[in-house]
């Protein structure tokens, strides 16, 4: 745990999107970009202002909230310019933004409502392209400035209950890589993050969330990462200490990535198939 700043960010301006209580990941990412110096809005959807918390972590980050639906145009273009006015330019957005319909009100893969997968893929993907979009239209982001997406490991590999979210963070990562290779020559950089299973609103809405963490746990040789940690690696991809990296999908996982199986995983799936038993 890291207690005490390092001045990281200081000067930098921003907008955080996601935060909703305090379990969210974009909370913890405020909490540590206000202790390295930034100065930010917090903008969550407008139906969030009934769900969350969001005036503490305000009041304790010194920032301004500002409600915008990530689906809306009108009230995306109406969020940049209000930044603008706030802040002039400015240099990083996070983008901690998800939702599954389908997986939220229990519809198997193979029997997709797709008004509810259009609605989940227009929240959790699309919405970073049009976030992208009115930063840029608006011309309320900064050159060199820096823009983070959370990502989740089902963009590539099947984890069978994670089912339409898996397709959204396809999604997602493809449209880092597609952003990436047009805010280069802006010195702007977008990148996304991967993170382990964290027990979140979001993360729990998902049916065997906790067989998903547990296995993650086990398995990674660090274990699973916490949204604190998580917000200690965002913060180091807002700084300039980062500013050759773009369109990369970096995972943020304990090594849960580059593991195949591990012994105690061998032990056990022995004991519960072993033909004795
Ligand atoms: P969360 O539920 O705290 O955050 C999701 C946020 O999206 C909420 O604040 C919600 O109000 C906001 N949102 C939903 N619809 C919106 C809309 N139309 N406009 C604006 N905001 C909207 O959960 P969590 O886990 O912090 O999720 C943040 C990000 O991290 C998501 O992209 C999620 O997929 C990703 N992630 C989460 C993992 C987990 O296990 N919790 C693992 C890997 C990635």
């Amino acid at each position: 745990m890291i207690n005490e700043g390092i001045g990281l960010l200081k000067g930098k301006k921003g907008i955080i999107f996601g935060a909703l209580n305090p379990q969210s990941i974009a909370w913890a990412i405020a909490e540590a970009a206000h202790r390295e110096g930034a100065s930010f809005i917090l903008s969550n959807a407008p139906v969030a202002k009934r769900l969350g918390t969001l005036d503490g972590l305000a009041e304790k980050t010194n920032s301004t909230i500002i409600w915008a639906d990530a689906t809306n145009d009108e009230d995306l273009a109406g969020l940049f310019e209000q930044a603008k006015e706030m802040f002039g330019q400015i240099d990083f957005i996070v983008h901690s933004i998800g939702m599954g319909l389908n997986v939220r009100k229990k519809r198997p893969y193979e029997n997709l409502n797709y008004a509810w997968y259009h609605k989940t893929l227009d929240i959790s993907s699309i919405s970073l392209h049009r976030i992208v979009h009115h930063a840029i239209e608006t011309e309320a982001m900064a050159d060199g400035g820096s823009i983070v997406a959370l990502s989740y490991i089902g963009a590539q590999r099947v984890f069978s209950e994670y089912s339409e979210m898996g397709d959204a963070k396809a999604l997602l990562e493809s449209i880092v890589r597609s952003w990436g290779y047009r805010l280069g020559p802006r010195g702007i950089r977008i990148n996304s993050i991967s993170q382990s299973p964290t027990k979140t609103v979001a993360g729990s809405g998902i049916k065997g969330f906790d067989g998903m963490f547990t296995f993650g746990d086990k398995i990674s040789p660090l274990g699973n990462a916490d949204a604190e940690s998580c917000a200690d690696y965002t913060v180091t991809l807002l700084s300039d200490f980062s500013r050759m990296v773009t369109m990369q999908n970096l995972f943020h996982d304990g090594g849960f990535s580059s593991m195949g199986i591990s012994d105690l995983l061998i032990e056990k799936l022995d004991e519960v198939f072993s033909e004795d038993g």
